[in-house]
């Protein structure tokens, strides 16, 4: 449904206009770039190697409740807040309660997008990699013995994988920089579409092989004994990486939809899309994994080592690689737009920046926070022996970044906006502001949704931050 003259903004670029702020110019426009910005290397990549690692089936239960009552609540909180602000996610806290320090939630969650964005990228830089290997050689040289020291001897490298990173960087960038209709809503209207097609495509190929059923066995038959208080925290954890709330990224795309779209509609489609996803890149990679009897629970290796030996053997195999480590990068390029928009709406709407020299500035700011954290994958890495003290312990800095992000700041920004709900916000508002102009604010989908964004989601919070605390104490 368009909305009324979404081309009225459109006339000689005025994004770059101070101002006047893009808009997604549809509801399936904004449903794709969200459902865009939730499916990314958390579902394709960390969503098959944490259910791997904590026995399969039964982790997945725990997963769905972990989305259905902590995470999706969550993601609608930060939809209301958004587009209720209708600017970036400092300003929504300073807008509804002027005065107050709540704008610090909003602070935090444009650094975290910065940080997220420089570890995620060099991620994404491997993935492009690995598609060019399949593209210029195959990969018929990845077989057991050697996987695994070729995916380790490049990570380490000093160039090679910069010069990925910042592929992806610049590949996000160009987006951004077009605005939100031109850029962000038309690249997630193709690459989405073409994201599910290339699944449904490796699903078929992976169910068929010969011996696929013990990977289905793995997925689908719970065996509640591998099962400890750590997997409990994993799938919350988890969950709010994938459904990308607790930095505010969800919050700014929000800012930008018209106020007929109902947001509850909207979240419950990006909570199913998102956990589709993640089900079915579970279901294109554990029957091929079984099938070549290699192991699940390979971690994060999984799909740079485990997987292209499936590739070097299985009929069709290079097509295959190609295809799937595509629909990665697409999947990563989706989420990093969504990644970097807070951080350039910040500067467009707070610091009165122009959206080009915003989105410029901050590729550059990311991509050169990025490089250390790309030198410092692995203890051979260049940078690899400094650590950083933390928690009694020390981490390298990549790993820094990593557990910073999302084992505290994205759980500290979720419970920080599940809280303003609470102490900060009206009830009645709060509830109007997703039903939409259109929406009826009696439904008791609505009340069970606040009432759960006021209890169980802060407290499922609490519970994983006090985990990861006494996790990170323990260790040190
Ligand atoms: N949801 C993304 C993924 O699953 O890969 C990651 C992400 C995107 C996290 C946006 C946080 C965010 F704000």
């Amino acid at each position: 449904m368009a909305d009324g003259n979404p081309h009225l903004h459109d006339q000689s670029d005025p994004i770059d206009e101070q101002h006047v702020r893009g808009k997604f110019a549809s509801r399936l426009g904004f449903m794709l770039a969200a459902v865009g910005s939730a499916v990314g290397l958390g579902n394709i990549w960390k969503f098959p190697y944490i259910t791997g690692e904590n026995g399969g089936a039964a982790f997945i239960l725990i997963y769905l409740a972990c989305i259905a009552v902590v995470a999706l609540p969550a993601l609608l909180v930060e939809f209301s807040l958004g587009r209720h602000g209708q600017t970036s996610a400092i300003g929504t806290y300073r807008k509804i309660a002027p005065g107050t320090p709540w704008w610090l939630n909003g602070l935090m969650g444009v650094l975290a997008g910065f940080i997220i964005l420089s570890f995620y990228s060099a991620v994404a830089g491997w993935v492009l990699k690995y598609m060019i290997v399949g593209i210029v050689d195959g990969y018929g040289t990845y077989t057991k013995e050697a996987s695994g020291s070729t995916f380790g001897a490049f990570i380490v490298q000093p160039v090679a994988p910069i010069v990925y990173q910042f592929i992806a960087m610049l590949l996000t960038s160009v987006i951004i920089y077009a605005g939100i209709e031109k850029g962000i809503e038309r690249a997630s209207k193709y690459l989405v579409p073409l994201l599910g097609v290339i699944l449904i495509l490796l699903v078929v190929r992976s169910v068929t092989l010969p011996g696929a059923e013990a990977g289905l066995a793995f997925m689908f038959k719970p065996d509640f004994s591998k099962l400890n208080a750590t997997s409990f925290l994993n799938a919350v954890g988890l969950a709010f990486f994938t459904l990308s709330v607790g930095m505010g990224a969800m919050m700014t795309y929000a800012s930008y939809v018209g106020k007929e779209v109902h947001l509850g509609k909207t979240a419950l489609q990006v909570a199913v899309f998102d956990t589709g996803v993640a089900i079915l890149s579970g279901i294109a990679i554990f029957p091929a994994v079984f099938a070549f009897d290699l192991e699940p629970s390979s971690g994060p290796g999984l799909i740079f080592i485990t997987l292209p030996q499936i590739f070097a053997q299985m009929p069709m195999g290079r097509l295959v690689g190609i295809a799937f480590f595509f629909l990665i990068f697409i999947a990563a390029l989706t989420s990093m737009i969504s990644i970097m928009e807070p951080v350039v709406t910040w500067l467009v709407d707070d610091l009165n920046v122009r959206r080009h020299l915003a989105t410029a500035s901050a590729g550059v700011a990311i991509f050169l926070v990025g490089v250390p954290a790309c030198l410092s994958v692995d203890d051979a890495s260049v940078l690899g022996g400094i650590k950083i003290p933390f928690f009694g312990g020390s981490l390298k800095f990549f790993d820094l970044l990593d557990t910073v992000s999302q084992n505290f700041m994205l759980p500290l920004g979720a419970l920080g906006a599940c809280l303003f709900l609470l102490l900060a916000w009206k009830r009645g508002a709060a509830i109007a502001e997703v039903a939409g102009t259109g929406g009826n604010t009696n439904s008791g989908m609505l009340q069970l949704w606040y009432w759960c964004a006021v209890t169980i989601t802060p407290l499922g919070i609490l519970a994983l931050l006090v985990h990861g605390v006494l996790g990170m104490i323990g260790k040190g």
